[in-house]
């Protein structure tokens, strides 16, 4: 995008000075040039002349980048206009054309000083995710305790610059470039894109819904500190790649979060060229998931979701009845329970000894996105098998309980990604009542502890031991009983109400 013309070449004198800034007109700390130049009795046509302008060229032209930086960061708008203000000032001020001239050389420099590096930096391969990961792996974030860790542009720590991407390869990361640029001297054949643009680093997968929203959380944090304000487009990356779709239910609930459809940028629909880059009026990058934020700050962003996800659902925000529910939430294939019935009616006869317990059975794959917040909204333990389905845990009402099940080999053999339905029980403000893990399966050619064993175990199935369930059912339902209990007796509950609505 070029903002400069080439220089004009029919301007030889003037007769009217370079306006300067008020500020600067007033101001005691006026540069030593140019107020030289506006005492010093000279003729037109000396060769000072051209001297003293350029000056006052070089000087307005520091001036345009002092004032960005200055500029606080949401008025990127009038940062902008001011830049262009000038620039058109400068154009249309019959300068000298050697002025003119330096100037429009500077400005092809610092358009030309434009770096840009790879997304994906292969020399962090090894770590990936440590210290600045091995995307945008140049930049440093902002971090304020207990606050989400993001990078936005322009701002204080980009010096005014904006993001610009060459960025829609969606096979190696490492084709894909950033780079910083100031706003009015954009790259050559650089497209300014303008509003507000969300840019997700996910080092897993957007269609998984475990790993697809641990990356978009952190922009619902973003939003919240930052006066609900919202993005204008999305752009995924996973591994620097460019992705175009996020699970249907990760999106349908970002719909909801941010009030309308996602607008997730595909690059390769517009038909430019690869080469030329995209330089965002505003950008917001995360690469962190929810890493640096506060228990509060979590629990807030999960109400967030939670809150707009009933509302768009048409889901009541606070319970009327007084039932306790207990969902299963049953899976087909790998890590469904191998003898359904047979768990079902152990969870049925603990939920027939205690009053107001209602049982409800579901499948998570036939629910539609509304069906499965409105079957959350309504219960108060959830029971189900280690997987993605348990994400839907932080839609129940904040406190409410979760049980989980494993096959055999897990404990062993799975690392600390079994660990996940834990970690967001803490984050949403939910109550982990602990897992029942398998100890017969499907045996292994290999000694249990061989990572071999993983493939086989993986995908097995989950049996059941009635005393160790009856029990842990029995326990879990009284505990919430009396939680619901002392709520009930405390009263005067305050209606819930959606925060950026
Ligand atoms: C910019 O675009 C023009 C065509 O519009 C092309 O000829 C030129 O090579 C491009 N420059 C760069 C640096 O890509
Ligand atoms: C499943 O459990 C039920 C009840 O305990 C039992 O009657 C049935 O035979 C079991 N089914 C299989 C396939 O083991
Ligand atoms: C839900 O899925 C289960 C298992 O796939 C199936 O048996 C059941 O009929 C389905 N229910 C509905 C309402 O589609
Ligand atoms: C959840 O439980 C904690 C501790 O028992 C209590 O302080 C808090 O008010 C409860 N939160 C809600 C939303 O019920
Ligand atoms: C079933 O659970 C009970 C209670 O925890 C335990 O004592 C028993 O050993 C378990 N049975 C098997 C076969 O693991």
């Amino acid at each position: 995008m070029t903002i400069l013309p080439s220089h004009n070449p029919n301007l030889t004198t003037t007769t009217t000075k370079p306006e300067m800034p008020h500020y600067q007109k007033h101001s005691p700390r006026s540069t030593v040039t140019a107020t030289t130049a506006t005492r010093t009795p000279f003729s037109f046509f000396s060769p000072k002349l051209s001297v003293y302008l350029c000056s006052i060229c070089v000087t307005l032209f520091i001036l345009f980048h002092i004032k960005i930086l200055q500029t606080p960061l949401p008025s990127t708008q009038n940062s902008l206009s001011f830049l262009h203000n000038w620039q058109e000032k400068l154009i249309n001020n019959d300068e000298p054309a050697s002025c003119n001239h330096d100037i429009t050389s500077m400005g092809d420099k610092l358009r030309e000083s434009v770096t840009f590096l790879p997304l994906k930096d292969l020399r962090f391969a090894n770590a990936a995710l440590v210290g600045h990961t091995w995307f945008m792996s140049s930049l440093y974030d902002t971090h304020e305790e207990g606050e989400v860790q993001y990078q936005q542009f322009p701002s204080k720590s980009s010096n005014g610059r904006i993001l610009c991407i060459k960025g829609r390869d969606n096979h190696d990361g490492s084709w894909n470039y950033y780079g910083l640029a100031y706003p009015g001297f954009l790259p050559k054949n650089a497209t300014l894109v303008p509003g507000r643009t969300f840019v997700s680093y996910n080092h897993y997968d957007f269609g998984n819904i475990w790993h697809g929203l641990s990356a978009l959380v952190p922009f619902v944090a973003w939003h919240l500190k930052s006066e609900c304000a919202a993005p204008d487009r999305w752009i995924l990356y996973h591994w620097g790649e460019v992705r175009t779709g996020m699970s249907p239910w990760l999106n349908t609930l970002m719909e909801a979060t941010f009030n309308g459809p996602l607008n997730i940028e595909k690059f390769n629909e517009d038909g430019n060229d690869y080469e030329w880059p995209m330089c965002y009026e505003e950008a917001v990058v995360m690469r962190h998931n929810e890493g640096g934020m506060s228990r509060e700050k979590r629990m807030e962003v999960y109400d967030l979701i939670r809150c707009k996800a009933r509302m768009m659902c048409d889901v009541e925000l606070d319970r009327t009845d007084n039932d306790i529910g207990l969902t299963l939430f049953m899976r087909t294939g790998p890590r469904s329970f191998r003898n359904e019935t047979a768990v079902v009616e152990i969870f049925e006869r603990e939920c027939m000894k205690v009053e107001n317990c209602r049982l409800k059975v579901a499948y998570s794959s036939n629910l539609t996105v509304c069906e499965q917040v409105k079957l959350m909204a309504s219960t108060d333990i959830l029971v189900s098998p280690h997987g993605a389905q348990l994400t839907n845990m932080f839609l129940m009402d904040r406190n409410s309980s979760v049980l989980e099940f494993f096959p055999k080999g897990w404990l062993k053999l799975a690392g600390v990604g079994q660990l996940v339905y834990h970690w967001i029980a803490s984050w949403s403000g939910m109550k982990h009542q602990g897992a029942w893990r398998d100890t017969e399966g499907d045996p292994c050619p290999y000694p249990d502890d061989d990572r071999r064993c993983m493939s086989v175990y993986k995908n097995g199935r989950i049996g059941y031991n009635s005393t160790y369930f009856a029990e842990w059912a029995s326990r879990v339902l009284n505990e919430v009983k009396m939680r619901k209990s002392e709520e009930a007796t405390r009263g005067n509950i305050v209606p819930t109400k959606c925060a950026c609505s």
